[in-house]
């Protein structure tokens, strides 16, 4: 068993890619998430959580009540009842919360399962939760090994609250819900079923309800089993942490429509000193009546469960090997190696749906945020880059806006007007065909919103570039519309102009040129360069500051984000980094803006996001920026997402040390020893971190689901390491800290295995003087991709 970065709640593994919790009473409520590609749960340290199929908002399954205390409620529980000592206790420590000394706890946080024990009483329990790669359903593992010198004698009672499965509906029609309830007992099964109503309509005023059909069983049979809340607890004054069924010892073998459903199920068993019990729980649902009963079957025997389980851990470890580095920085290849991409690549499914902060009610896929976390990691999963893809681009209007979030499930679309979003795509799209080589994508039809009319991608693709380049302001600048990419910097007059809006569509407008001239469909390619230029030609002028790029220019003529500001930051973060991502700036004066946004912005957790928050409330000449916290969030924290453009930014200029300090800051190993301060999970990158005049500086906030999580592994990957997928090629372009006397990457690409090897003889941090691909020379630093080989070999010098 490997330690890396040891902190006072816990260590990561390399080998296994977990982060083990070592005690239960962590800062915060840590997450993590299980998942196929249909059912999705998510599952605290002590598991708690929410789980649903395809879609939060619909067909929701467990329940899970947000901004409640105490926190963390409800969970995946298993109660245990000594029947001798009537001491009661729970095996994932929540929800009875037992003295944390006294008990033996470890959580280890693994790719899509979670397994908790706990040693309590004398007696282990071990509980492996994860969901099967098919079906809808989860599977809580559980074993229990008496490790006392006494026979024992127990019960173990599981715990699952169903929702009503409109979670809309569940909230704001109490009236109601509680009321539309069925659940009944299969005793031919030892199952609770619960198959109530679910009004999948989008709204109060558009119910539509459909029957569907979710189940608690497990293997072997139960004892015994309580179908109700409300019996379970006992009574309303009682909650999950002393349910007068566990305390008493005893189910209620009850169950009956109406009311709050839950699924619990009673083993009784002895246990000789040293003998292990096996109880494998399982909850989901399916959609019509017939197919609860086989959902419910499938994994009916332990060695299903057992092969189920090894194949996930298979397919998780296939992905990941896909990219693994080895420097001389154990802490850098431990991150970059597992949740660095872990992360990543849930970001890449998940968009913004489901979270600790996120209740899957609101927005489902954001337009901007879900084509930035695709880049992140199309090298292993092309699959999902391209579904989501093809959703993202028929969220482009005809007139090439997009819409800035939409619901591909119940065919909802949010609003447009967010004049950032469809400068997006191309660069993901580029992305994508540079990943696969799959140009043929460029020319698959793909429907409007709502209707069955369509259009190519490439097509909406320069349909969003037409829309992009009307929208520019009085100075020729790109306008914000509702808000850019920083979605609180939204003054009321809609034509201000965003310098980082215009970085972005240079970005994205080179990327759409590239692809052009790719597949052969140049016939506006020396018009779009004629619009880089003006744009780029404008940012260097008036939305040049004299160090630093002007953030948006109003068209009254005040200006956020200048030096000659007075009461209001004088810089901010997103144009510095994106200029240079787009080619609008370089050499010398790229480097010493961005040692600007150092010595003005830099902090040990990464780079604020401007240097003085705002501290008026100002809406319409401002924007909501105005109502946060100073210090918090856009307001002047270390915003992750924005701050990760740096890593790549300094890549680029091949500062290395610089890009690699960066990252570190934001490294989960690094966040691990700082872990009372930071709170939130170390292992992931979390929304925003806290900053002065912020009394909690260092305070780490809105885990998991941020835009943060591609960037940070693009940086990495993409940036530091330099592998990038080029239309021919992989490209090598390291920028590493000089002091690297090299390092060795297995990456692969299009069906390829490469392994890499870097060397750094003179001690430099950028620009590759030879390399090697299979024994020959080739050319600058493109390995040409060769589809008949499996396996290449190549040795890169710097210098
Ligand atoms: C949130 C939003 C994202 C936005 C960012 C900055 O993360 O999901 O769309 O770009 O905040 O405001």
């Amino acid at each position: 068993m490997a330690i890396v970065a040891k902190g006072r709640y816990g260590y990561f593994d390399p080998e296994t890619r977990e982060y083990v919790i070592t005690r239960p009473d962590t800062p915060r409520i840590w997450h993590n998430y299980l998942m196929n590609d249909s059912y999705v749960a998510m599952i605290s340290h002590t598991a708690g959580g929410v789980s649903y199929d395809t879609d939060p908002r619909v067909y929701r399954l467990l329940r899970y009540r947000y901004q409640n205390v105490p926190y963390d409620r409800p969970g995946r529980y298993i109660y245990l009842h000594d029947h001798r000592s009537h001491a009661c206790w729970s095996a994932t420590w929540a929800p009875m919360h037992m003295p944390v000394e006294q008990c033996r706890y470890t959580c280890r946080v693994g790719t899509n399962y979670q397994i908790i024990a706990m040693e309590f009483n004398g007696i282990r329990t071990e509980v492996t939760y994860f969901v099967p790669p098919r079906g809808r359903q989860e599977i809580w593992d559980l074993r229990v090994t008496n490790t006392s010198s006494r026979r024992r004698t127990l019960s173990t009672f599981s715990y699952a609250e169903f929702a009503f499965w409109g979670a809309l509906r569940d909230l704001m029609n109490i009236d109601n819900t509680p009321n539309i309830s069925l659940q009944e007992y299969h005793r031919d099964l030892g199952a609770i079923a619960h198959h109530s109503w679910n009004d999948i309509g989008t709204g109060l005023h558009d119910m539509h309800f459909v029957q569907h059909y979710g189940f608690h069983i497990s293997t072997p049979r139960p004892s015994g089993y309580t179908g109700d809340r409300d019996r379970f607890l006992g009574d309303c004054y009682r909650s999950e942490k002393d349910p007068l069924v566990v305390l008493r010892g005893r189910s209620e073998d009850y169950c009956g429509n109406s009311g709050y459903p839950i699924g619990s199920l009673e083993h009784r068993f002895s246990l000789a000193p040293g003998q292990t019990r096996r109880i494998v729980y399982r909850t989901g649902m399916a959609r019509e009546k017939k197919g609860w009963r086989r959902e419910a079957l499938v994994y009916r025997d332990f060695v299903a469960v057992d092969r189920a389980f090894a194949a996930l851990r298979a397919a998780w470890r296939r992905r990941l090997d896909m990219f693994q580095v080895k420097t001389p920085d154990p802490e850098f290849d431990c991150v970059v190696n597992g949740f660095v991409q872990y992360q990543s690549a849930m970001t890449m499914r998940l968009s913004r749906s489901i979270s600790p902060y996120e209740w899957g009610i609101g927005r489902s896929i954001g337009f901007r945020d879900s084509s930035q976390d695709q880049m992140g990691m199309l090298h292993a999963f092309p699959e999902v880059g391209r579904r989501m893809l093809q959703a993202i681009i028929g969220a482009i209007r005809e007139d090439g806006q997009a819409c800035h979030d939409f619901n591909p499930l119940t065919r909802s679309w949010g609003v447009s007007g967010f004049y950032d979003d469809h400068n997006w795509p191309a660069l993901t799209v580029n992305q994508y065909v540079r990943e696969t080589g799959d140009v043929k994508f460029l020319g698959e039809k793909i429907a409007f919103q709502g209707t069955s009319r369509k259009s190519a991608v490439f097509d909406r693709l320069v349909a969003a570039q037409d829309f992009a380049w009307k929208m520019r302001g009085q100075h020729g600048l790109l306008q914000t519309g509702c808000a850019d990419w920083n979605d609180s910097l939204n003054p009321g007059d809609k034509a201000t102009e965003s310098l980082f809006t215009s970085a972005l569509y240079c970005a994205s407008t080179r990327a759409l040129i590239e692809l052009a001239e790719h597949t052969g469909r140049t016939g506006q390619v020396a018009a779009w360069r004629k619009r880089y230029d003006a744009v780029r030609r404008q940012m260097n002028t008036v939305g040049w500051d004299g160090a630093w790029y002007r953030r948006m220019i109003r068209p009254d003529g005040f200006v956020f984000g200048s030096r000659k500001s007075r009461g209001y930051a004088k810089i901010f973060i997103e144009p510095q980094p994106w200029a240079v991502m787009a080619g609008v700036i370089g050499g010398r004066r790229a480097e010493k803006m961005l040692d600007q946004v150092e010595k003005r912005l830099g902090s040990p957790w990464g780079h604020r996001i401007m240097d003085l928050p705002f501290r008026k409330f100002d809406m319409e000449g401002v924007g909501s920026a105005t109502v946060v916290t100073p210090g918090n969030k856009e307001n002047g924290a270390v915003f992750n997402h924005a701050s990760a453009w740096m890593i790549m930014a300094e890549a680029l200029l091949g500062r290395g040390d610089r890009a690699y300090e960066y990252f570190m800051r934001k490294a989960g190993t690094t966040k691990n020893r700082r872990a009372d301060v930071y709170e939130v999970e170390p292992y992931v990158s979390c929304q925003f971190v806290s900053q002065p005049p912020f009394h909690r500086v260092g305070r780490g906030r809105n885990q998991w689901l941020t835009g943060s999580a591609a960037w940070i592994a693009l940086g990495a990957m993409q940036g530091i390491l330099g592998c990038r997928p080029g239309f021919s090629g992989l490209v090598l372009d390291p920028s590493i800290p000089a002091k690297w006397p090299g390092f060795e990457l297995t990456r692969e690409f299009r069906g390829t295995t490469y392994h890499i090897v870097v060397r750094n003889p003179r001690r430099v941090s950028h620009g590759v003087a030879k390399t090697v691909v299979d024994g020959a020379k080739v050319p600058g630093n493109t390995i040409p991709h060769d589809p008949k080989k499996k396996r290449v070999e190549v040795v890169v010098t710097l210098g």
